[in-house]
């Protein structure tokens, strides 16, 4: 560094500072001025996604939004699109914190334009077992990767003034029983792996924000955890941003207060507000507890720069980033390509050469994973569109081949559909657009017009378009009485009663029910309209309207499908063969239950790959699958949730336009049976956490098993040879050298292997350790014949163990090996290395 660098860091750190002081007074300032009512007011939700302005104090209303591949704003609805980035699996295979950070600022300015404060992401947990129904959500098995990942997108959204709530903490690895779901996880898991990017995002990026979730960790509710909360995050760690719950999460008004609980979301009705007033009153609580929450609210408040007098934490936010061609970059970069035979990728888009593409996601590909992550894009490119616009005109066809949906789902493609309200008297009241048929207004967020006590029905209504001629299905999902009809005739009225497992978000998350049949022929559209008949809502804390209006297109002969894509295989050069999974398999609110693609996919690759050798597969999935035809055909390429760009990101890597640019963030499986983790399924209200360290890798090393394909694994469009390692306790060089033909990105990955004798610590005291982990990792360029060096510090804490009986961290000396690798397993250098 050079005198002057080290004179404007001084000189930054010293500005820094003045700025922080000039919020912590403008924060005591506004403190002194609430009473004890307008302070317990402010740590509730006025409704779904904000807090209440207090104009007395100049505070405006701080609102929040979902998060995590796009701002979704306060409205669930398509009227207000969002540019919906990679799923964050996507985001991690991209081993690159500068780019998680610059989807960081994309989103900061998405939700500056939607009037958003703070973004509920990222989402943290680990990659437990690839059943947990939100494995897309988060972004590795690892905890290094996951905490280097994540705080590159922290910085960047608050790189643009936008807060972020880092979440879910803590142990919310699996979604079975989530609100009461007692995790048991002994003291070195808890902290060497799923504690872990929770406290590297709090140390290297500062998050203004942290989201506790609805489960226990060993016996105690996290929004009540006082121990992981207020000891361990805060006095620890040092965390100074807000703690909000998961949504309806909070449920002591004592416990959750004592527990370090700062916000009760959603509103109005929490256990916060008049309630927390009362148990101040009542002696039950000091009113020194709420007076740390609405410090944490108010400094919030002063950094995204909404409380009068306060100076924002960022005067000047990044603007102008192109989200669409950010979309696209991403999913290139986080594309993986595990099997390229003979250079089977990049296609030869030659003159004269054909494509045949297939599989349902082709048309209709699936961009994102359900449940809040769930965003409206302005547009999706899908592969056959990608594809269609890249290859010369006649070089393209295309057929379905398999169907995975055989559930009925949201009416969507085809379907034109607006929902009218009414009073009782049959007046409309509003209207609104709807993305697809599901109806999803929570609070405030309703047509214009429209009011919960005057509100006597909705209409869900519009024409649908039928892409097949034949049976179509149509049902609901939903509690209530409804009316369907399609093309003027009544095909269900009735009433959906709440079933034996009372679940609030069975509107959501539940089973789809059919209700009725309609023989429609293509190209000829129909009316179509659900009316549903709204409750009495007086006595409901949290008044929301949840249904769906369902369909199916008529199920075409299986084998006839597959047939129809042997034909268009064997007359085409390459066959490019499109498998995912369905919005029933992987989403927010269930888990999953095997890793099996869903329908006839598997038997569809197999009768493709006889046909023609030249088979590449995509797999559209936001977490591992099975791949049992993998060694069958020529390459496979993971694309993950791609976002709304995912089509043309395709193109651009089949055709060679873009390297796929992806290493895996967590091990593919070769069977289900050999995941280290088979059963999410709590027992008695707990789920054990018995492997203990044994998640991901660290537990196919330890058993001995080979996965389908490793962690870090992704072979790119270019080779790499390792060429010389040097390594001491704080850094490691590594020289590599692009020996392939055109440019590329290596991911130069550094495990730890303790060597003998290193795992004592104290003579005698065995310590259990896996037998490798992920110490350090950077990404290098280099074009066609050029070396590079990497030069990676490797962290203290990768020496490091967490001694429980000394409540503190324990570096554990003695010799390494370190070794380069360019994947778990596949080490090209090492070196040993002695650590005092
Ligand atoms: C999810 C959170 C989300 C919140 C608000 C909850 O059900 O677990 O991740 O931020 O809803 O949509």
């Amino acid at each position: 560094m050079t005198d002057a660098d080290q004179v404007r860091e001084v000189q930054a750190r010293d500005d820094q500072a003045r700025e922080d002081q000039s919020r912590e007074d403008a924060v005591e300032a506004a403190l002194d001025k609430l009473d004890l009512d307008a302070k317990t007011r402010l740590l509730a939700g006025q409704d779904m996604w904000s807090l209440p302005a207090v104009p007395e104090i100049g505070l405006q209303s701080l609102v929040m939004s979902d998060g995590p591949i796009g701002v979704r704003g306060v409205r669930w609805t398509a009227d207000d699109p969002s540019v919906a980035l990679p799923s964050p699996t996507a985001l991690a295979a991209a081993w690159d914190p500068a780019l998680a950070r610059r989807a960081g600022r994309l989103l900061a300015q998405e939700a500056r334009r939607k009037g958003v404060h703070v973004l509920l992401a990222p989402t943290v947990n680990l990659h437990r077992s690839p059943l947990g129904g939100r494995h897309f959500e988060c972004y590795s098995e690892d905890p290094y990767l996951t905490g280097a990942v994540g705080s590159g997108y922290v910085k960047g959204v608050q790189d643009g003034g936008v807060g972020t709530t880092v979440k879910h903490f803590a142990g919310n690895e699996a979604e079975t029983d989530r609100f009461t779901v007692d995790c048991v996880i002994d003291p070195r898991p808890l902290r060497e792996l799923y504690l872990a990017p929770f406290e590297a995002i709090v140390a290297n990026a500062h998050p203004w924000g942290i989201m506790t979730s609805y489960n226990r960790v060993n016996g105690t509710s996290m929004t009540e955890n006082r121990y992981l909360v207020n000891e361990v995050l805060r006095a620890e760690w040092g965390f100074d941003g807000y703690n909000v719950s998961d949504w309806m999460a909070a449920r002591s008004t004592t416990g959750d207060i004592e527990g370090g609980l700062d916000v009760a979301m959603p509103g109005p009705a929490t256990v916060y507000g008049p309630a927390l007033a009362e148990a101040v009153r009542a002696g039950e609580v000091p009113e020194s507890s709420v007076d740390a929450a609405v410090r944490n609210v108010l400094r919030l408040a002063a950094r995204v720069g909404i409380l009068e007098g306060a100076p924002a934490a960022v005067a000047e936010p990044p603007s102008g980033i192109d989200g669409q061609a950010l979309a696209r970059e991403l999913a290139t970069r986080g594309f993986v390509l595990v099997r390229n035979e003979d250079g089977a990728l990049p296609l030869d888009a030659s003159a004269g050469r054909t494509v045949a593409l297939m599989g349902a996601a082709a048309r209709d590909a699936r961009v994102l994973g359900g449940g809040s992550a769930t965003v409206f894009p302005e547009r999706i490119v899908s592969p056959l569109d990608g594809l269609t616009a890249a290859l010369p005109q006649g070089a393209l066809t295309f057929a379905v081949g398999a169907d995975p949906s055989e559930e009925l789902v949201p009416a969507d493609q085809g379907f034109g559909l607006r929902a009218v309200c009414r009073d009782a008297s049959g007046a409309v009241l509003g209207e609104g657009s709807l993305p697809s048929g599901q109806v999803q207004w929570i609070g405030d967020d309703l047509p214009a017009g429209a009011a919960y006590d005057t509100m006597a029905s909705i209409e869900v209504t519009g024409t649908f378009l039928p892409r097949e001629s034949g049976e179509h299905a149509f049902g609901t999902r939903g509690l209530g009485a409804f009316t369907l009809a399609v093309g003027g005739e009544t095909l269900w009225e009735g009433v959906q009663e709440m079933g034996d497992e009372a679940d609030p978000f069975e509107a959501f998350f539940g089973a789809p029910s059919e209700r009725g049949r309609a023989t429609l022929t293509e190209g000829e559209p129909v009316e179509v309209s659900l009316t549903y008949q709204v409750p009495d809502m007086t006595a409901l804390p949290l008044k929301a309207i949840m249904f769906s209006l369902l369909h199916l297109a008529p199920q075409r002969d299986a084998d006839e499908l597959i047939a129809e894509a042997v034909a268009a295989a064997r007359a085409a050069d390459t066959a490019v063969v499109v498998v995912a999974t369905t919005e029933r398999v992987e989403s927010e609110g269930f888990d999953r239950r095997d890793l099996a693609l869903p329908g006839r996919q598997d038997d569809l690759v197999r009768a493709v790959a006889a046909a023609n050798p030249n088979t590449v597969v995509v797999v559209n999935a936001g977490s591992p699958v099975e791949l049992p035809w993998r060694e069958d055909v020529a390459a496979v390429l993971l694309t993950w949730f791609p976002g709304q760009e995912g089509g043309a990101a395709l193109a651009d890597v089949l055709l060679g336009d873009a390297e796929p640019g992806g290493r895996l963030p967590t091990t593919w499986p070769a069977r289900f049976a050999d995941a280290p983790v088979t059963e999410v399924l709590p027992v008695d209200g707990r789920l054990e956490y018995r492997e203990g360290l044994f998640v991901g890798y660290r537990a196919y090393e330890k058993e001995g098993i080979a996965p389908a394909y490793p962690f870090g694994h992704g072979l790119g469009y270019t080779d790499w040879a390792y060429e010389s390692l040097e390594a001491t306790a704080g850094t490691v060089r590594v020289r590599v050298t692009n020996t392939g033909t055109r440019p590329g990105r290596e991911v130069v990955q550094i495990y730890l292997a303790p060597g003998e004798g290193s795992e004592g610590g104290a003579p005698g005291a065995a310590v259990e350790r896996p037998a490798s982990w992920l110490a350090a990792f950077a990404g290098v360029e280099a074009g066609p014949g050029e070396s590079v060096e990497a030069e990676i510090g490797l962290p203290a804490r990768a020496f490091e163990i967490w001694d429980e009986t000394a409540r503190g961290w324990r570096r554990i000396g003695g010799a390494y090996e370190v070794r380069a690798s360019h994947a778990h397993g596949d080490t090209r250098l090492t070196a040993t290395i002695d650590v005092a």
